[in-house]
């Protein structure tokens, strides 16, 4: 049988963890999917860096472009980031050579999403993200399978684990806002520019492309009514404390007669409730439809390990031939909400 064959552009964090799978589990890999799944080259931007495995039998290339594009290449495994420059270039030399493409890349998708599965569907290849939104959870693979029987009426999370960890150890420690954010840094959680996530801009990209799935709509992250974290004081958290609520940075997409409502704002959650209840990192997705009333997923949202998982699932579903369209076809428009104020259950 032919291999499957992958070029990786991005050997950071995700990069490295999909080659440690791909190395790890050959044998499980090929049996799961009836042919082998082997790299064929790499793309990063120091060659002399050492990343802790070796990537020897891989041919390396400096262009991501040129990576994207080489005729040894099946897939193209995005795992640089970025909504512009290579990830948008290389993204686009890939599928319009009519390569398949896979990605964690939540701001690409988030913002040229819409455009890039149409450049996909013109050409016969897919664009697939699973592990873009809510890290290890499979979430899209869940709304565009086995919950595909639904109407989905509304989908809601916790997708950002830096904020969740913040606003815990707030709870936890009774430290300020100011003084858990630098500690979040000096763990080295936060994203090099640490807005996206306190600012709920990161959370706001997975939000944008999990209302696409769930509602058949073009992923439209300008429409998402947006509030970060940094402004919540301690008071804030003591008071919702003692009504017996927490504070989430939670998103909510949902259908009204406005249209479709997006929002990723701090909120009241009950503590009882299993958003409540979610500690630290973690990230949850709450999907509402109407067979199923409500399917909850929680788990790890980044990290080497579950990321990584994720890129491999979607890598997985190639291999067995398996060309889910996203959010590429049929795009149905619901206008979005001009005022996206609703209310919270
Ligand atoms: P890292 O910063 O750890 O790694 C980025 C990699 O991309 C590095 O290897 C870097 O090269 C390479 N790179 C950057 N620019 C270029 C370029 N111009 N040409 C070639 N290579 C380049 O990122 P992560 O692995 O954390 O994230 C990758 C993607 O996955 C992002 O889109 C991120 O949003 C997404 N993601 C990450 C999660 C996580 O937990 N980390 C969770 C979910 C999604 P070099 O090493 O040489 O500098
Ligand atoms: N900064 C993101 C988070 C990484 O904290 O959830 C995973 O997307």
């Amino acid at each position: 049988t032919e291999p499957l064959r992958l070029g990786i552009a991005g050997l950071g964090t995700v990069g490295i963890g999909v080659v440690k799978i791909i190395r790890r589990h050959a044998a499980l890999l090929e049996a799961r999917t009836g042919r082998p799944v082997v790299i064929s080259a790499v793309c990063a931007r120091d060659a002399s860096k050492d990343r802790g495995v070796s990537l020897k039998d891989y041919a390396w290339e400096t262009d991501p472009v040129a990576l994207a594009t080489r005729d040894d290449v099946d897939v193209f495994v995005e795992l640089m980031g970025g909504h512009e420059g290579p990830a948008k270039d290389a993204t686009q030399a890939a599928l319009a050579a009519g390569k398949d493409v896979v990605t964690a890349n939540k701001a690409l998708l988030a913002i040229h999403g819409q455009a890039l599965a149409e450049l996909a569907e013109s050409k016969g290849s897919v664009i697939r993200f699973e592990a873009a939104v809510a890290g290890g959870i499979p979430v899209i693979k869940s709304l565009l399978e086995g919950l595909a029987g639904n109407e989905i009426t509304r989908v809601m999370g916790v997708m950002n684990g830096t904020c969740n960890y913040i606003l815990t150890r707030m709870e936890t420690s009774g430290l300020p806002y100011a003084t858990v954010f630098k500690e979040a840094d000096d763990l080295g959680y936060l994203e090099a520019d640490p807005t996206l996530d306190v600012g709920g801009i990161d959370a706001g990209h997975k939000l944008a492309l999990l209302a696409s799935i769930a509602f058949g709509t073009r992923p439209a992250f300008d429409d998402v009514k947006l509030e970060g974290i940094q402004r919540i004081a301690i008071e804030d958290i003591r008071h919702a404390a003692d009504m017996g609520y927490r504070i989430k940075l939670l998103g909510v997409a949902q259908r009204s007669a406005r249209g479709l409502e997006q929002r990723m704002t701090p909120c009241l959650v009950p503590a009882d409730s299993p958003l409540g209840q979610l500690e630290g990192g973690t990230n949850m997705v709450v999907i509402e439809g109407d067979s199923i009333d409500q399917v909850v997923l929680r788990g790890p949202g980044a990290g080497e390990g579950p990321t990584a998982s994720a890129v491999m699932g979607d890598v997985l579903d190639i291999a067995r031939g398996l060309r889910i369209a996203t959010f590429g076809q049929p795009a149905e428009t619901l206008e979005p909400a001009p005022s996206a104020q609703t209310g919270l259950p």
